[in-house]
């Protein structure tokens, strides 16, 4: 990897490779230290932080800030979002932003909405076996459409132009150069906009609506740009990541056949299953940026104020300190204490959600496709580029 303290590790410069396993990478970083100055592949460098430990540390640190205002001038990545959210701000906005939302992503309302997603999931999947030759792309068929479409429902967008904003929410999450970045931004708020318009002519019994209608408890509204942004936030977490972990936890099953099996003869094992496939290759590879507001040291290492710190939860979770045998992926394995969800306060709001609707998609999957089999070899799938999202942009899938 030729990287010793002090060099930048060009993780840009691995292209393809490392985005098909950064495992490997981090965990050659790790033996080295638990802090390293990385090239993303987004384009600009930062410090990358590794060892289950350490990052758990760094998520929880009040020293970082999600705030783009504390990054130095040099820092040339566009901060793209509709508006204002919980994961571009510290408290107290961000605990008055999350306090409003709160309730609904309780594990009791979530569980209210498992009929409809049984309902959603089973529909899906109904198209998707009646191609003629036995073969989907799982993202197109199942991955993409289950969680985007349970959020729009829950959200009461119904109407949402899903293939546009996938592409739009694509852009900004990935590695594409920042001038497209703020384009898709700005179409997706003009976008929002129109939405949030519609839905106050037409107010429903959905969570856009009481949010337009909300006053938290000092009788204190969502500003506009609030809205705007709590909607995109919504949206884009509600569907970037789920996807993948339907994909990455499928293709886990797929290529350890032992373990599907287990799995295929004992549901009781499912709840258990899609922890280990969060902890083993979980959709948030390193989570949305953080910059420090004063020099911090971390393991011996100075980083200077302003800088973006990324802690990886890919490495985290596959620390051998905290996982034995943590390249393993084994379902019966106490996956608790990964960090897939994140820590601290920003920890993942739809973690109830987006485990329900994982039980749901690969219990249904199993259950309808006795076949089901991975159509490609391994090292032929493609995966999506940048540090935020871990997931291939196709699994093809046999039945
Ligand atoms: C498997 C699926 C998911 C994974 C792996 C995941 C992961 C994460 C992670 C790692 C964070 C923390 C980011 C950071 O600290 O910078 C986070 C925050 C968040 N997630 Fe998720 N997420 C998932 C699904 C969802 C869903 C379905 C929603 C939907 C509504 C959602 C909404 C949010 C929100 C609103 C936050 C910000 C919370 C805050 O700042 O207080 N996520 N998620």
């Amino acid at each position: 990897m030729g990287t010793s303290t002090g060099d930048i590790v060009d993780l840009a410069g691995m292209g393809g490779e490392f985005a098909r396993d950064p495992y490997r990478v981090y965990a050659e970083l790790r033996a080295l230290g638990p802090v390293h100055r990385v090239r993303m592949p987004e384009g600009a460098d930062a410090w990358v932080v590794v060892g289950h430990d350490e990052v758990r540390a760094m998520l929880n640190d009040p020293r970082l800030s999600k705030e783009i205002r504390h990054a130095s001038e040099s820092f040339s990545l566009p901060f793209v979002a509709a508006g204002p959210h919980m994961l571009n701000l510290d408290p107290p906005h961000h605990s008055r932003l999350r306090k409003l939302v709160t309730k609904e992503f309780t594990p009791r309302r979530v569980q209210a909405m498992a009929p409809r997603v049984q309902e959603m999931t089973d529909e899906l999947i109904d198209a998707m076996l009646v191609a003629p030759d036995r073969r989907a792309d799982l993202v197109d068929a199942l991955s993409f459409p289950l969680p985007m479409g349970v959020i729009c429902e829950l959200l009461g967008v119904p109407s949402l132009d899903r293939d546009a904003f996938r592409g739009w929410s694509n852009t900004v999450v990935g590695s594409a150069p920042p001038q497209e970045k703020r384009e898709a931004a700005a179409e997706v708020a003009a976008y929002l906009a129109e939405l949030v318009a519609a839905k106050r002519q037409e107010p429903g019994d959905d969570l856009m609506s009481a949010l337009i209608r909300t006053t938290d408890e000092d009788g204190d509204r969502l500003s506009p740009e609030e809205l705007l942004g709590m909607a995109w936030i919504l949206l884009v977490a509600g569907h970037e990541t789920t996807v993948n972990l339907i994909s990455n936890g499928v293709l886990a099953l797929l290529t350890h056949p032992d373990q599907l099996a287990d799995l295929r003869a004992d549901f009781g094992l499912l709840d258990n299953a899609v922890e280990e496939m969060l902890r083993y290759d979980g959709p948030v590879e390193t989570p949305t940026f953080r910059f420090t507001t004063e020099p911090l040291e971390i393991g011996g290492t100075l980083i200077p104020a302003g800088e973006l710190v990324l802690p990886a939860l890919a490495d985290a979770d596959r620390d051998p300190a905290r996982f034995p045998e943590p390249d393993r992926f084994d379902i019966r394995r106490d996956a608790r204490g990964h960090v897939a969800f994140g820590h601290g306060i920003h920890y993942c709001l739809g973690a109830p959600l987006a485990r329900l609707e994982a039980r749901i998609a690969v219990r249904s999957l199993l259950e309808r496709c006795p076949d089901l089999a991975l159509d490609a070899h391994p090292a032929a799938l493609t995966w999506r580029e940048g540090l935020l999202i871990r997931g291939p942009h196709r699994l093809p899938v046999s039945f």
